[in-house]
């Protein structure tokens, strides 16, 4: 018989979209997961699954949550050294921190250095699953799925595509961005828990022609995601309307190239118009919210609550190195901070499931990760309740668990992971 592990404690269940209803995620006290070969086997009052599993080896977490590993949905592993530069918009920030910092990608062994930090980064902090770009070297994207590879982390990615509006070193054509991401994606999506994610990185920067050529590769992959950028800042979004005149608006640069579909994850989508918001609700496309980066950036406010109600699949993205911070903790805070600013609570469940089940759904990952249940891959995240002195003394106070989950929510850093499981093995850190 395969080795058995027993976690219990309390138990973040989810069954459907709480901003539909609320009582689809739940927590259940003393609770247990059983995790064999990889994959969660049963769930239930933690004393039955005592007696169902007697040799099981267990981790009782006593008052801890016991929830599925963070997803995120929007990220640049190749920002992990620049994140927090100071002082920038989107444009001058991208030409100023962000293009130096990826042309130093051009050294695999810096690559490779990178995509580990980052990796051992995410999981201290609770993140099981991440869709990232790279950078314009191939050599990144291998880095990168090689580090997940080595921590059996389920993660997406694929090569930024860049011909126009970026430094020489940083330049690809039309042909080359379909050739090298054609190759990496035949080498790469689903090998292990690898998924190619087809990456133009956004329409300034690339050309009709590198968009027709990325919009042809995925009409040839349709199984594949295809990641990028929409309408994050004002000034970007009127220089996309000079660079595609005949667009009817941001979205449309990318629909008339063959750019916009169900497997489309496009981060930020703040300023979006009627139509856009629309046509996405149509396609059934994928938004990555980012709220730290949105804040940080100067982008703008999104409007989570009037996506939600469109039935629009939203999920949650710490955008590093334009976000600041690798913690989906912190992000959830930035993401109540600006829903209240634009006059709506989320709560504490609903910022969980952005946070897991919500970015699963958008990277269509949602068979296999971003929830506890039967079947699904032991990707899992126990968070500590009390892991500070002001957050124990908050929670001390809570009227219930939720008021609790949401003063981690809030306050919470990766002090508060206590123990993360990838594909039903322990990580390094925690208790
Ligand atoms: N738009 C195009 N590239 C980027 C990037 O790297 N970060 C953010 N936040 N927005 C972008
Ligand atoms: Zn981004």
């Amino acid at each position: 018989m395969t080795q058995q592990t027993l976690l219990t404690g309390h138990v973040l269940l989810t069954h459907g979209d709480p901003f539909l209803d609320p009582d689809a995620v739940q927590i259940a006290p003393s609770h247990g997961v059983l995790i064999e070969a990889g994959h969660i086997t049963a769930l239930g009052p933690a004393d039955d699954l005592r007696a169902a599993a007697p040799d099981a080896t267990e981790h009782a977490h006593g008052d801890n949550l016991i929830m599925p590993g963070f997803v995120d949905a929007h990220a640049h592993y190749p920002q992990t050294a620049m994140i927090a530069s100071w002082g920038k918009q989107l444009i001058d920030w991208l030409n100023t921190y962000t293009f130096p910092e990826e042309a130093r990608f051009g050294d695999p062994a810096y690559a490779t250095d990178v995509a580990g930090r980052y990796l051992d980064l995410l999981l201290d902090n609770g993140t099981t699953t991440v869709a990232s770009f790279t950078t314009i070297h191939p050599s990144s994207v291998d880095a990168f799925f090689e580090a997940a590879q080595a921590r059996a982390m389920r993660v997406a990615a694929g090569k930024t595509c860049m011909d126009r509006n970026a430094p020489d070193d940083l330049r690809d054509t039309a042909q080359l961005a379909y050739d090298d991401s054609k190759a990496l994606l035949e080498k790469w999506h689903g090998v292990g828990r690898a998924e190619y994610a087809i990456t133009p990185r956004f329409s300034p920067t690339s050309t009709p022609a590198q968009m027709s050529a990325l919009g042809a590769l995925w009409a040839e992959h349709p199984e594949c995601l295809m990641q990028t950028h929409l309408s994050e800042q004002v000034d970007e979004i009127a220089w996309v309307s000079e660079l595609y005149p005949e667009a009817r608006d941001y979205l449309d640069t990318y629909e008339a190239h063959g750019l916009l579909g169900a497997r489309g994850v496009y981060g930020h989508a703040i300023h979006l118009t009627p139509r856009e918001v629309d046509r996405l609700a149509e396609v059934g496309a994928g938004l990555a919210h980012c709220p730290t980066s949105n804040t940080f950036i100067g982008s703008g406010l999104m409007d989570v609550a009037g996506l939600a109600a469109r039935r629009i699949s939203l999920g949650l993205a710490t955008d590093t190195g334009g976000g600041s911070s690798f913690s989906m903790l912190r992000t959830m805070a930035a993401a109540y901070e600006i829903a209240q600013l634009r006059g709506t609570a989320l709560h504490a469940r609903q910022l969980l499931w952005l946070a897991t089940a919500g970015s699963a759904q958008v990277l269509h990952m949602q068979e296999k990760v971003g929830a506890i249940s039967v079947g699904k891959e032991a990707d899992i995240c126990v968070l500590n309740l009390a892991s500070t002195p002001a957050i124990a003394q908050r929670s001390a106070q809570a009227r219930d668990i939720w008021d609790a989950v949401f003063a981690t929510i809030m306050m919470g850093d990766d002090r508060a992971i206590a123990q993360v499981w990838v594909s039903g093995q322990r990580q390094r850190n925690g208790i």
